[in-house]
């Protein structure tokens, strides 16, 4: 019997955190499989990506809404990734907030990456929120998707400097960069199983991250 731990992507966008997974996955860093990739938009950058791994990559209309899918649509996403068996969620760049049922169906296995040191800036563009604050640092954030906004318990955080002649996209590239980094090493930690939850405290069974 086949099993390898199964991930489904989410995103949106082009793609950049899809592509450090699939690297990371392809050098053999981390035990998965990704079993699909779904997308709100088309074209997008991640289904490009995924496409070009040969990876099952679909765009599934997100219905009427601009924020979140609407009926049909989340019941297709579910319904996609319940045909996929996928043992993880991961939302990479996915700009639509999840709801009740898909919640449900996928409860504790739904993680998203945020752009800050979460709880401090969440929402949208965490990056600037940072810099118009004027902290001297933030990061990036992984954590299980909860009702909330960006408001899951934390699986693993990096730190970035804000420096003084930052803009909000030279902040946005370097927070990127520590992105790539950090989330293929929380999925890693997953799929190996090696992670369990105490309330909001998310325990590594090895190598606590920085
Ligand atoms: C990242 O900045 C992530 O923090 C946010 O969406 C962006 C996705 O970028 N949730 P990419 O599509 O993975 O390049």
């Amino acid at each position: 019997m086949n099993n390898t731990f199964r991930i489904g992507v989410l995103g949106s966008g082009q793609g950049s955190n899809f592509v450090a997974i699939a690297d990371a996955i392809a050098a053999g860093q981390i035990p998965a499989e990704i079993a699909l990739v779904l997308s709100d938009v088309e074209p997008a950058g991640i289904l490009t990506h995924a496409r070009a791994r040969n990876l099952p990559a679909h765009f599934i209309p997100p219905g009427q809404f601009r924020t979140k899918l609407d009926e049909a649509a989340e019941q297709a996403f579910i319904a996609a990734l319940e045909n996929a068996k996928v043992d993880l969620v991961v939302l990479a760049g996915f700009m639509r907030v999840l709801k009740g049922s898909f919640l449900r169906s996928f409860e504790g296995r739904i993680i998203n990456i945020h752009p800050s040191l979460l709880p401090s800036f969440p929402g949208l563009e965490g990056w600037k929120q940072a810099l118009d604050y004027g902290v001297k640092v933030t990061g990036c954030t992984v954590h299980f998707v909860d009702a909330g906004v960006d408001s899951g318990a934390i699986v693993g955080q990096q730190t970035v400097p804000v420096l003084d002649q930052d803009t909000p996209a030279s902040l946005h590239q370097r927070i990127h960069a520590a992105e790539h980094e950090l989330y293929p090493r929380c999925v890693a930690a997953l799929a190996r199983r090696e992670i369990s939850v105490a309330g909001r405290r998310v325990i590594w069974k090895h190598t606590p991250q920085n």
